[in-house]
């Protein structure tokens, strides 16, 4: 080897644009990924901005829409994907976040990680030299987020100041909603039995950055006048526990379904989001998920097109 050959990657400078949390990035950053996903929804990014970039799509977990829309989103802004499960590469058998970050980073332009551990996603994140997206961890989606204000945009014009109910678990996704209501400035009432509130950690971050967030035991105070109502799946994949312990959140859960008689509560032109897969008949019954306030579906495809937008922040907008 001669004395000049060494590895093309020396280090990142200046520090790769991760997308981590909601609560990493301030609300003009986050407005600038959804004004990208606009524009790349209108088909006004013409060129291949990621030709030549290549993004590892690492999932721990099962995905349909997470991993259909960023390999199809990659592949129609001109990169390419790597598609790796927990159980066939090495970080499922044990060789840290640490060493697979130092690693991939030498061969792809960015990792897209789908787990349970969030402290894994942070310690991938602390040794990649290129951007980590979170895909989904056990406390947040923040991709689903971006997706979901996008969603309610498109519907009711901005956000800012609205009111947004949730009612069910108070998991992951309902975390996410907590940081997104600090950084798009809405106001969140959710609706969960006592023992699913969400953690009181977020919630403090929320309201000390100024966030109206405001808990419920009862989803019909919740929901009342809302324009947009939410739920999710009542048994999340970190939750997925021995039959008594389901039985259990079931049981907790049934008064949070969202069925004709809750949603009568909200604002009459309210709509209704779920991240999907959805449960039918548990927290959300088929007349009003496939009734007219329904825009779940708009809301799967526009994580193809939020997911362009964050894409694009992290490789071809740096400053
Ligand atoms: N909403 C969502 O993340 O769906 P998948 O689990 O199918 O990726
Ligand atoms: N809360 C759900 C979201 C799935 C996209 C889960 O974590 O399983």
């Amino acid at each position: 080897m001669s004395a000049a050959l060494k590895p093309v990657h020396g280090g990142a400078s200046p520090p790769p644009r991760h997308f981590l949390e909601l609560m990493d990035h301030d609300g003009p950053t986050l407005r600038r990924m959804l004004d990208l996903a606009v524009r790349a929804k209108r088909g006004e990014i013409t060129q291949r901005p990621l030709a030549g970039k290549t993004v590892a799509l690492i999932f721990e977990k099962p995905s349909t829409r997470t991993r259909v829309s960023f390999e199809v989103g990659v592949r129609q802004l001109g990169g390419e994907v790597v598609v790796l499960s927990g159980a066939d590469s090495q970080l499922g058998r044990g060789e840290s976040p640490a060493d697979t970050a130092r690693v991939l980073s030498r061969y792809v332009d960015a990792i897209m990680l789908r787990t349970s551990s969030v402290a894994k996603l942070r310690e991938l994140a602390a040794h990649a030299t290129v951007p980590v997206i979170n895909g989904l961890t056990e406390v947040s989606h923040p991709c689903q987020l971006m997706a979901d204000v996008l969603t309610f945009e498109e519907h009711r014009g901005p956000i800012a100041g609205q009111v947004v109910a949730w009612t069910g678990d108070g998991n992951n996704v309902a975390q996410s909603f907590i940081q997104a209501a600090a950084r798009f400035r809405f106001t969140l009432r959710i609706a969960t039995p006592a023992e699913l509130a969400p953690p009181a950690e977020v919630l403090d971050w929320a309201r000390a950055e100024g966030a109206t967030v405001e808990l419920f035991r009862d989803p019909a105070e919740a929901v009342r006048g809302a324009r947009c109502v939410v739920t999710d799946t009542w048994v999340s994949m970190s939750d997925e526990t021995p039959d008594a312990a389901t039985t259990n959140r079931h049981n907790l859960l049934a008064p949070f379904q969202l069925n004709a008689a809750l949603l009568r509560h909200a604002a009459p032109d309210a709509v209704v989001m779920h991240c999907l897969p959805a449960h039918r008949g548990e927290e959300i019954t088929d007349e009003v998920m496939d009734g007219p306030q329904s825009v779940v579906f708009d809301e799967a495809e526009n994580r193809l097109h939020a997911q362009k937008g964050v894409l694009l922040w992290a490789l071809a907008e740096r400053g």
